[in-house]
């Protein structure tokens, strides 16, 4: 499908699914810029920590992985509502397997994954009558950025159950470190 002249917005494009996802677009001739006309929102941005029942930082690593999964991307729907009616545009959320599975001490990371899955199903009832569809993406485990910033030893359980036994690489070299 071409995208020519038209507006993506992709966050979190800096590495990873989104750097991937912004250069697929690009491609596809669309204008990933932060203006003009806005065709398709896609909220990628994300991060994962560790915030467990007992930890010290737990309400400080709770509050930073709800506002930057799941309230950041309520804020830019708000902000981008009224373009993506003009154009009957598209907003794709990335959720993520853990929102409906549990994995020990990501509980928030899962929280805000629920979350943001739920909240999708609201703004797509809300937006449907203005030809706007709202969906979720959901990538299995990938060796992303992501994951270097919690221990390697809670990755196993979202692997395990794949056939594979083994995480996917996004489609270009994407990492930073
Ligand atoms: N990797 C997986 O296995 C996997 C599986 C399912 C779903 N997902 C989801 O896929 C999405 C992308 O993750 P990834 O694996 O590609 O990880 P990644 O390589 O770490 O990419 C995360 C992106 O989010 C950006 N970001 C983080 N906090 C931000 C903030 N406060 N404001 C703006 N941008 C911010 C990062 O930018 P900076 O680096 O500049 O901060 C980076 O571009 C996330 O929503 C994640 O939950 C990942």
């Amino acid at each position: 499908m071409s995208f020519q002249n038209k507006v993506v917005i992709v966050t979190g494009a800096s590495s990873g699914i989104g750097a991937a996802t912004a250069i697929a677009y690009a491609k596809e001739g669309a204008d990933v810029v932060l203006m003009g006309r806005i065709y398709l929102l896609v909220n990628n941005a994300g991060i994962i920590g560790i915030a467990t029942v007992m930890g010290e930082n737990t309400m400080e690593e709770f509050d930073k992985i709800m506002n930057t999964n799941l309230r950041a991307v309520v804020h830019l729907i708000n902000l981008a509502a009224k373009y993506l009616i003009q154009t009957k545009g598209n907003i794709v959320n990335i959720f993520s397997m853990t929102g409906r599975a549990v994995v020990e001490r990501v509980s928030a990371y899962m929280t805000s994954k629920a979350g943001l899955d739920h909240y999708n199903r609201g703004a797509a009832k809300e937006f449907a009558k203005f030809g706007v569809r709202v969906n979720v993406v959901t990538p299995g485990p990938m060796t992303t950025d992501i994951h270097e910033t919690i221990p390697a030893d809670v990755k196993p359980p979202t692997i395990k159950p794949l056939p594979l036994n083994r995480s996917s690489e996004s489609e270009v070299e994407t990492r930073k470190k």
